[in-house]
């Protein structure tokens, strides 16, 4: 079979990662490197002798490509979308797919109208320990879930040379770049959609941030779920706080690791049984096995997942989140759903 010629727009932070993920997979060879910032390009240019190399996706697509992937700054993608577009390739685009539901719309509808896939780089979903739990609650081990507290409490020190920079002075850094894969996973591991969210946005006094570093939300879902979630980039301990506990009918399931570390406990067992879980490399296999279902994907071989479509409904989480932080009160999605379907 032959392999895709895939061209990647963005030679940043997480680009490092899908270059080691592309290297390691055959069906993908690299057909272009593009990116306004010339260190970025010479950095890898000698490593692609045979890539095209540019500036600007429009002229590093003349060379040829069948599809894109998206590591750019989710502002500002739309003469890239466009691009995409004109020339019938297959779209993977790191989340968030753009800084404002809006826009993410117009996105979705110029790619379905160009009948492109679009699919997101929602990696987590991909990871074994969100699998299992998926499993767990579906072989019934401790009950039907009913509710759950998920917290991720991290010093993100935006400065470091490894890091981006734009989430310094995004208006709501933590939400976009970070929740929003908080919000998808509870959605995808319940397999529900929210309803109603009540939140608070807001920045410690020691935040790098310009935006608001820290995010309290309760998400009520239409299966009658209900989180309970804090994040935060600015917890006072460099030390990566994550826990995420399910509620069930008969115990709990609790995942204390955003990479693994999965248990479940019926209610009077003294101890978490450890969920055994296959070999892992932090950030390689999950991004790994979502290049390989984007392979699938532009194949023919297997239904989309991870859909730009689909990724609208996390993004509507987020704007739930901070009209309700302004307004002080619950907010109901189906209203965010009809502004959204007005403005498209
Ligand atoms: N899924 C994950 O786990 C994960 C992890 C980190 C980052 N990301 C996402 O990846 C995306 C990129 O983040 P990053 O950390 O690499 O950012 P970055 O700032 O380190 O890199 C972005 C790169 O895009 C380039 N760029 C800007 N405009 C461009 C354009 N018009 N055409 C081509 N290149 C352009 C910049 O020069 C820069 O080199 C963001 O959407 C971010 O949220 C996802």
């Amino acid at each position: 079979m032959t392999a895709m010629r895939l061209i990647v727009v963005g030679l940043g932070a997480r680009a490092q990662t899908w270059l080691k993920v592309i290297a390691a997979n055959p069906d993908v060879t690299i057909a272009g490197l593009c990116d306004p910032d010339p260190a970025a390009r010479d950095r890898l240019a000698g490593q692609y002798p045979k890539a095209a190399i540019g500036a600007d996706l429009s002229e590093v697509v003349r060379a040829g490509g069948d599809a894109v992937l998206l590591c750019t700054p989710p502002a500002g993608r739309a003469a890239q979308f466009e691009v995409c577009c004109q020339h019938h390739m297959a779209i993977l685009a790191e989340k968030p797919l753009a800084d404002d539901l809006a826009t993410a719309g117009r996105y979705v509808a110029m790619a379905e109208a160009a009948g492109v896939p679009l699919i997101v780089g929602l990696n987590f979903r991909y990871l074994a320990v969100t699998q299992e739990t998926i499993r767990l609650f579906a072989t019934g081990t401790v009950g039907t879930p009913e509710f759950a507290r998920f917290t991720y409490e991290r010093w993100r020190d935006g400065t470091l040379g490894h890091l981006n920079k734009y989430p310094l002075t995004m208006e709501q850094p933590m939400l976009w770049e970070q929740s929003v894969h908080h919000f998808d996973l509870m959605r995808f591991v319940y397999g529900a959609e929210p309803v109603r969210v009540y939140a608070r946005t807001f920045n410690p006094s020691w935040s790098m941030y310009r935006g608001d570093a820290n995010v309290s939300a309760i998400i009520d879902f239409d299966n009658a779920m209900t989180v309970n979630y804090q994040g935060t980039w600015q917890g006072n301990w460099d030390r990566l706080g994550f826990e995420w506990r399910t509620e069930c009918t008969r115990g709990v399931v609790v995942q204390r690791d955003m990479f693994g570390r999965l248990g479940y406990a019926r209610r009077q067992d003294t101890e978490l049984h450890d969920v055994p879980l296959p070999a892992h490399v932090d950030w390689i296999t999950d991004a790994a096995a979502l290049l390989a279902s984007f392979v699938k994907t532009w194949r023919g071989s297997t239904a989309p997942q991870c859909t730009g479509h689909d990724h609208l409904r996390s993004l509507q989480m987020l704007e739930a989140c901070v009209i309700s932080s302004g307004r002080g009160e619950a907010v109901e999605l189906a209203e965010i759903r009809q502004d959204a379907i007005k403005a498209g």
